[in-house]
């Protein structure tokens, strides 16, 4: 069966953390591995962060959207800001690349969130803002999400 969950929160750093905790909770009947956990953590954080700095440029006016979906197996993540979105996703896309080595980025946020899911796809615009679905498979495939009363 299918379930999903949506969250819609301010662009402030401090909820990165309400993220990543919301999908691991909604996860949390998959029984994930330690390592799937941490994973999907790090993708998340990455792409809230990335919607959060460099879409909105920390204005916590704006609003990050959150989705997540568990089809069988698989784990669904869409991620959406409306902020500046990405002129050159093919440079923004590559290793080490970022437009803000003043606030120390690494330039590695798409990539890692790359690496670590089965698939992974970014639409943007410039000035429309940018929509992240990740795709990611994890090991067990949930039983049942019915309560028994
Ligand atoms: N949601 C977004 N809106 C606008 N620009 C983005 C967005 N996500 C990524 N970018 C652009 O793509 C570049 C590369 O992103 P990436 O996450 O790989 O690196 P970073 O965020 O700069 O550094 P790190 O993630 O290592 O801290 C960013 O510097 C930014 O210019
Ligand atoms: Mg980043």
């Amino acid at each position: 069966m299918i379930n999903k969950m949506e969250l819609k929160f301010s662009a402030s750093l401090s909820n990165e953390i309400l993220a990543r905790q919301a999908v691991i909770a909604f996860i949390s009947p998959l029984d994930p591995s330690l390592e799937e956990i941490n994973e999907i953590k790090t993708i998340i954080a990455e792409g809230v962060s990335n919607a959060i700095i460099h879409g909105y440029e920390l204005d916590a006016s704006k609003d990050v959207f959150l989705k997540a979906v568990i089809d069988k197996d698989e784990l669904e993540l869409t991620i959406v800001d409306y902020g500046k979105g990405i002129v050159n996703l093919e440079e923004a896309r590559m290793p080490h690349y970022t437009t803000r080595p003043d606030l120390e980025r690494a330039g590695m946020g798409l990539t890692i969130m790359e690496t670590l899911s089965d698939s992974f796809a970014i639409k943007t615009l410039p000035g429309m803002g940018c929509k992240l679905v990740i795709k990611k498979k994890l090991a067990k495939e949930t039983i049942s999400y019915g309560t028994t009363c």
